[in-house]
């Protein structure tokens, strides 16, 4: 029997999806379900997928490439997507891909497969990344095949086939996709853009009522763009990243709502939380600030941008990307440092950074007595600066021109 490696999150569209393409297109199942730190709401995947029908089922722990290899990258190019999307779905799925891909060749299967639906872009990624990492594998989705219409209908094909969904919530009605960089939240009354998400659409910050009338504050450690350590404690990427989560979402930091522009032409709208990511993100930027040239932020800035397109848009194993982290690993190499960063009610507020590679130089900026800046030295650079503003005006006013 031909094989197929499904990544399987262990709800209903993937249960169900086990028992479609062993029975309508005859392929022995292999789950692959991927640790990306959704903590608790990692469902029991591999007792649920040998009962479902698969011939078995592996769970692998990738939070330490997700951190390492996806985030981090992300991080020194200050990725983001729309007005503040920190990408943690779209960081998540080349690797679950990735990993697709590796097992289906050391387990000798021709297929893949994965549970996204034809409107959004994580069926893109998933398959873009396949071909750019296997280009003879030939990818499966059951979802855009099958001809059932709704959640109502699968739950009906469930029952018929004996499908153990689990615990169906029947008022579960957003549709959420976590890993260790935050949650991505759709559906139910989020789809109308003008309604506020409820409160219990959130999963990992407290609503600013909740969240402690005192703030805090954390000092993030760096080295070379990434954080090394918390309030003085070196910590790993994951250890760190998991920590943040927990203090900022307390305090409710990390919400973001925004209506965003879909690779597949529709605009959707989207809630996330991602806690650690704008501690990170903010303070990662302000180091940048204090240790980079005025040009070398600008051009960061702009590529930066380009990054979280493309790996919005599913190119994370392209040339251009390569290339981008070149440009960003170089970019990083003195951005490293300290920033103090007060949580209080949603916000995260840099105070403070310090770095041994500041171009912030006390005697050149100061207005106190030991300022050593050359202040008649500005004289020739004005004139200089302004000679051609000047020059356009005189040329101007001998043409007879009314200004
Ligand atoms: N709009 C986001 C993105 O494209 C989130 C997608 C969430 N995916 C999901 N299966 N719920 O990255």
């Amino acid at each position: 029997m031909p094989r197929v490696v499904l990544a399987y999150s262990g709800g209903l569209d993937t249960s169900v999806a086990i028992q479609w393409l062993r029975q309508e297109k005859g392929l022995d199942v292999v789950t692959l379900s991927a640790d990306l730190g959704q903590g608790e709401y990692l469902p029991p995947t591999r007792e649920r997928a040998l009962k479902n029908g698969a011939s078995e089922a592996v769970i692998v722990d990738l939070r330490k490439p997700l951190v390492e290899e996806f985030i981090f990258p992300a991080l020194k190019a200050l990725a983001f997507y729309g007005e503040g999307y920190l990408l943690a779905t779209a960081l998540g799925r080349p690797l679950i891909a990735r990993e697709l891909v590796r097992y289906a060749r050391e387990t000798g299967a021709d297929f893949v497969a994965h549970g996204c639906t034809g409107k959004g872009n994580d069926q893109v990624r998933f398959e873009v990344t396949a071909a750019a990492l296997a280009p003879e594998i030939k990818v499966i989705a059951p979802l855009r095949e099958w001809s059932l219409k709704s959640r109502e209908e699968e739950i009906e094909y469930a029952m018929e086939h004996g499908i153990d969904i689990g615990g169906i919530d029947k008022k579960k009605i957003y549709s959420y996709d976590r890993n260790l960089w935050g949650v991505s939240v759709e559906c139910g009354e989020l789809e109308d853009p003008w309604n506020a998400p409820p409160e219990d659409a959130y999963l990992m910050t407290a609503g600013p009522k909740d969240a402690p009338d005192e703030p805090v504050e954390v000092v993030v450690g760096f080295k070379s763009g990434v954080p090394v350590s918390l309030d003085g404690r070196e910590m790993d990427g994951v250890a760190l990243i998991e920590k943040l989560n927990s203090i900022a979402g307390a305090h409710g930091v990390g919400r973001i709502d925004q209506v965003e522009d879909r690779l597949v032409g529709i605009k959707s709208r989207e809630v996330y939380e991602a806690p650690a990511g704008v501690v990170l993100f903010s303070a990662a930027r302000a180091l940048q600030h204090l240790t980079l040239p005025k040009d070398l932020i600008h051009e960061a800035r702009i590529l930066g941008r380009r990054y979280g397109e493309l790996v919005y848009n599913g190119l994370w194993f392209t040339a251009l990307k390569r290339a981008l982290d070149a440009f960003f690993s170089q970019t990083v190499r003195n951005v490293s440092g300290d920033v103090r960063v007060r949580l209080f009610k949603g916000s995260a507020t840099v105070v403070g950074r310090r770095s041994p590679f500041a171009l912030y130089r006390h005697s050149l900026s100061t207005y106190d007595a030991s300022d050593s800046f050359d202040h008649s030295a500005s004289v020739g650079f004005i004139k200089l600066w302004g000679l051609p503003v000047q020059l356009a005006e005189l040329i101007d006013r001998e043409a007879g021109k009314e200004a």
